[in-house]
């Protein structure tokens, strides 16, 4: 019960890291918050998890309805532990194909999302002296794409990464800690498992790709006192993929 009696934001927490996010976090339990754009994935990630949690269609995208969320949240658990980036698609495209509206909309889902709730929350946290944010990036970056995601998908997870580290300096001295976490390809329950190792094991040292829980074990690593003097920190989970 690492994250007994925690508050937890988690954005895109409908979705299938978010999911098993979430599981994971409820499993140790912390108090969620699920903010996630997809109704019949809010209602499913409901009925799997439980009415003691919050559910609320909250756009990323959006500064002042991030705002009033993270406020509303905040006011109903008594404050705010913990806040998991994890809202974003993974769009694909070669340098030709790639538009400047595709282009503007994974900036705006990604880096702007990132800003918006974080902000929000810094906020709430720096009133309380303490807090853990943890932001979604990806192996996009470090190894220079090649996956699913396009170049630009790669440029929003490495601005994900320089901004996280930055909050990280700037928000230490007020108690509250910023790490990311950097997935290789993990199953999303799209496809059939089998399908997506035929792809990606054959580059993977352990031969397989990630479960969604498996992400969620770093979250949870990184949201909890276990990890209390890291901070600006990026980990890994890609079974070896890329190894720094
Ligand atoms: N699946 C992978 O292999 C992989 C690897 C590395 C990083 N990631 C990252 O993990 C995160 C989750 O990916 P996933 O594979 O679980 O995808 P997913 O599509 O299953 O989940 C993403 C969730 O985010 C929600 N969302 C999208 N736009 C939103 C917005 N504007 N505001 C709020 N919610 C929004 C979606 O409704 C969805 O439920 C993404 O940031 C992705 O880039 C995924």
């Amino acid at each position: 019960m690492l994250l007994k009696g925690r508050s937890a934001i988690i954005t895109g927490g409908a979705g299938a890291i978010g999911r098993g996010t979430a599981r994971v976090f409820a499993e140790h339990g912390a108090r969620l918050a699920i903010f996630d754009v997809n109704d019949a994935a809010l209602a499913a990630t409901q009925a799997e998890l439980g009415d003691q949690h919050l559910y609320m269609n909250v756009d990323v995208r959006d500064h002042a309805a991030c705002q009033r969320a993270v406020a509303d949240v905040a006011v109903k658990f008594g404050g705010l532990d913990i806040l998991v980036t994890m809202a974003g698609t993974v769009p694909p495209g070669g340098i030709a194909e790639i538009t400047i509206e595709g282009y503007d909309a994974v900036m705006d889902m990604h880096m702007r999302g990132t800003f918006n709730i974080c902000q929000a929350a810094a906020a709430v946290m720096r009133a309380q002296k303490r807090g853990s944010i943890v932001c979604m990036s990806s192996i996009a970056p470090e190894r220079g794409g090649g996956l699913r995601g396009g170049a630009h998908y790669a440029a929003a997870k490495g601005g994900i990464l320089g901004f996280a580290r930055a909050l990280a300096r700037e928000l230490g001295p007020e108690n509250i800690r910023v790490n990311a976490v950097c997935p290789g390809p993990i199953w999303t329950g799209r496809q059939e498992i089998g399908e997506q190792n035929a792809r990606f094991a054959p580059e993977i040292p352990m031969r397989r790709v990630g479960m969604p829980e498996e992400v969620g074990g770093c979250f949870l690593f990184l949201a909890s006192d276990l990890a209390g003097f890291v901070t600006g920190a990026t980990l890994d989970v890609n079974g070896g993929m890329h190894i720094a």
